[in-house]
């Protein structure tokens, strides 16, 4: 099996301890152990396969699914890999949005299965094309795969498009895997978890970004209990079950969720008016303002070069376009805290002047 490298985390990784502004990355700020509060003593020695009972029911009441349709994983990386496991073969059609989060082709591709994609355009305000939906979907797709919001550019997709995507899926028989990480950054505003809507979605998500928990590695997988029994059987293979200590954090996490969402709300709201504020100033950027806090704003010139630039002379990281397939974007993420965004956009603004 030929291991595709995973570029954009590649490039992260390499150049997130030399950068001082980082407004690439797509956390929101962590909780600390002390926040989470004192672990009770637990027996160590063995986990439960889909996670606790606890962290499932959890999981249910804020997605409003049942605790039979939770399965925990480690990060939404493991959920939405064993979705593939389970749903595909060796030449299984899928179709993927185009500009994509990376390994959410790259994955699958790997499984062996043929790759289209299904273009989103900024022109269009990043809205998937769901007038072209039957011309653009091969005959023999197997799997679509979609965030909501989505990434790299923050758009929702509504409660009624869901239903549209479900009855087409329903009519030509495939299964939609939606990546959810993003979901809850929409506040009141946010989509309906997707497997409230129909059996034919397949509901990846995680703590990693929201509650700033990219470090407990878990995630979950919301499907119907019939197929939802398929992915558990392939998680036997790859980590068998989450970690103990890092389902009870999770557990402490959620429990916070009133407070993690007020917090979030004042810092992506106090970071917006930043960002509008700048891409109104910056006649070589244009953007379709995001549901979220990651946004892909385009920029008139080189991108790789700009991203450079900004990186060795003011420190800023930004994730260029070409690892989500759209070379004159670049990824913008405002989660962080105020004062490193406010550095990092005065970076890129000179890094503007200097390519
Ligand atoms: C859309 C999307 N899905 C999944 C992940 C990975 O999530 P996790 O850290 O929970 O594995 C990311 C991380 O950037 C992401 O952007």
């Amino acid at each position: 099996m030929e291991i595709p490298p995973f570029d954009l985390l590649e490039y992260l990784v390499s150049n997130i301890e030399t950068c001082r502004y980082d407004i690439a990355g797509s956390n929101l700020p962590p909780l600390s152990l002390e926040e989470l509060g004192p672990l009770e003593d637990m027996d160590l020695s063995w986990a439960y396969l889909g996670g606790s009972p606890e962290l499932r029911k959890l999981i249910a009441e804020i997605s409003h699914v049942s605790e039979d349709e939770v399965l925990v994983t480690q990060g939404a990386s493991e959920a939405n890999f064993l979705v593939g496991l389970t749903l595909l073969e060796r030449g299984s059609k899928v179709v993927v949005e185009r500009p994509f989060y990376e390994p959410l082709y790259k994955a699958f591709q790997m499984l062996g299965a043929r790759i289209s994609y299904l273009p989103r355009s900024s022109e269009k305000g990043f809205d998937l094309p769901i007038d072209h939906m039957t011309e653009s979907l091969p005959e023999d797709t197997r799997l679509l795969v979609l965030t909501n919001l989505y990434n790299p550019g923050g758009t929702l997709t509504d409660g009624g498009i869901l239903r549209e995507l479900a009855s087409l899926a329903e009519e030509r028989d495939f299964h939609i895997l939606m990546d959810e990480v993003f979901r809850e950054a929409a506040f009141e505003r946010a989509p309906p978890c997707a497997l409230t809507v129909s059996h034919r979605f397949i509901v990846t998500s995680s703590p990693s970004k929201f509650y700033g928990l990219g470090g407990v590695r878990i995630g979950w997988c919301l499907a119907s209990t019939q197929l939802l029994k398929r992915i558990r059987a392939a998680k036997n293979f790859t980590t068998v079950a989450p970690s103990t200590l890092s389902d009870a954090l999770t557990i402490g996490a959620l429990k916070m969720r009133d407070r993690v969402r007020r917090r979030n709300r004042r810092l992506i709201n106090d970071n917006r008016k930043l960002v509008d504020e700048w891409v109104e100033q910056e006649a070589d950027v244009a953007w379709v303002p995001p549901d979220g806090y990651v946004s892909f704003p385009s920029f008139r010139g080189d991108v790789d070069r700009l991203a450079s630039v900004a990186l060795r002379n003011h420190g800023t990281l930004i994730a260029p376009g070409r690892f989500f397939g759209a070379e004159n974007h670049f990824r913008l993420c405002f989660g962080m805290e105020t004062s490193v965004l406010r550095s990092g956009l005065e970076g890129l603004t000179k890094a503007m002047k200097e390519v």
